[in-house]
């Protein structure tokens, strides 16, 4: 009881002094960097590498390439937009994993020289629990979430169904057997000749099709676990088979397709967040990742939270898809409860929790 007194009265000690966490955001093909002070988010920079949308998905070998132009200028540029200098820093929390070798690589030495060239703490993030934690940003409009919570990845990697203990307990409860979510998004859109990442274009396009007017399948798949590669195969097949016929078939019926595959795609986790709901007594829902972004996915969670009294929680849309910020605050928490990583820390592909 007095140790909890205790942690409480530092924690609350420690909130009154700036503390400035650098965030830093190297996974797959975005680098970005955050100046964050506590949990609020004095600036959130991004570059997105174009490069890849003319291959229709990320090419590992150019990502790494381009974070490496790109990692020195985001950083200047995070720290000038929150007037922030280098030596006013606390601590450097980075994505240690999971993601590409060649990008995390980039992030990882990067952050270890900084915080070795500045001694101060460094800080591994889990890329899949940052995205989670972007709940824990200060932001006026939004209320924080409560633990526990269920906690539902939807990315281009990942599908994950958590049960959320605190802020770096988090138990994987269900999650996809084969492909992500946000990948058979990708896949599907590049059948229909749509721009890599194809998720906000099927979105979108969406919105003027018809549902119903071509069905796919909905696997059915153990417990809260979800598979995503025989509803996008399906969907390829019948793109071919319908080519076949009409040649103008995917011009003709652009908004249905995206419309009816949007629908399947998000009914094979919504089913499942239903059930995890369901089985665990626990109706706070906290959404996070690129696919948390789709219009589909929230109006569901907001029809919940009207129809059954569920809380949902849906992060503001610029920290769905990958961003630096969600690092920051990851960090913060662990900057708090002192969790920080060797310099010796190497970065981690398949980082689990
Ligand atoms: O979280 P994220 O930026 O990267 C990973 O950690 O993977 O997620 C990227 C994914 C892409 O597959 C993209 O197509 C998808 O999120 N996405 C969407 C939407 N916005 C982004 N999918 C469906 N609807 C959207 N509005
Ligand atoms: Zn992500």
């Amino acid at each position: 009881m007095l140790i909890v007194y205790f942690c409480e009265v530092t924690i609350s000690f420690m909130k009154q002094k700036p503390c400035y966490i650098l965030g830093i955001e190297s996974s797959c093909d975005d680098t970005a960097a955050a100046v964050l002070n506590h949990n609020k988010v004095l600036s959130n920079c991004i570059t997105n590498q174009e490069i890849h949308s003319q291959y229709g998905g990320v090419v590992p070998e150019l990502a790494s390439r381009a974070h490496q132009a790109n990692i020195i200028p985001v950083v200047e540029q995070a720290l000038k937009r929150a007037e922030v200098k280098q030596n006013q820093l606390s601590a450097i929390a980075y994505t240690q994993g999971p993601g590409l070798l060649g990008s995390l690589l980039v992030g990882n030495s990067f952050a270890k020289s900084m915080a070795m060239g500045l001694n101060i703490p460094l800080i591994g993030i889990n890329h899949m629990q940052a995205h989670i934690l972007a709940h824990f940003i200060d932001n006026k409009h939004q209320k924080l979430p409560s633990f526990p919570f269920i906690g539902v990845n939807v990315s281009g990697g990942h599908t994950q169904i958590m049960i959320v203990k605190n802020h770096f307990n988090m138990e994987i409860i269900g999650t996809s057997i084969d492909d992500a979510i946000g990948e058979a998004f990708d896949k599907c859109g590049k059948k229909m000749g749509l721009d890599y990442p194809s998720g906000p274009l099927i979105d979108q396009l969406s919105k003027n099709g018809n549902s119903e007017k071509f069905t796919f399948p909905v696997p059915k798949v153990k417990e809260l676990n979800v598979s995503y590669s025989g509803c996008k195969t399906a969907f390829i097949n019948f793109i071919e088979k319908e080519k076949n016929k009409n040649s103008k078939f995917i011009d003709e019926n652009l908004n249905d397709l995206c419309s009816s595959i949007q629908l399947t795609l998000i009914k094979i986790i919504t089913q499942k967040i239903e059930m995890a709901v369901q089985k665990t007594n626990i109706s706070s829902v906290v959404i996070g990742g690129g696919v948390s972004a789709n219009s589909e996915i929230r109006n569901f969670l907001r029809k919940k939270e009207k129809n059954n009294g569920w809380s949902i929680y849906l992060p503001s849309i610029e920290f769905t898809t990958d961003n630096a910020a969600m690092v920051g605050v990851a960090g913060y928490y662990k900057f708090l409860n002192k969790k920080f990583s060797d310099l010796s820390s190497v970065a981690n592909p398949r980082m689990s929790f």
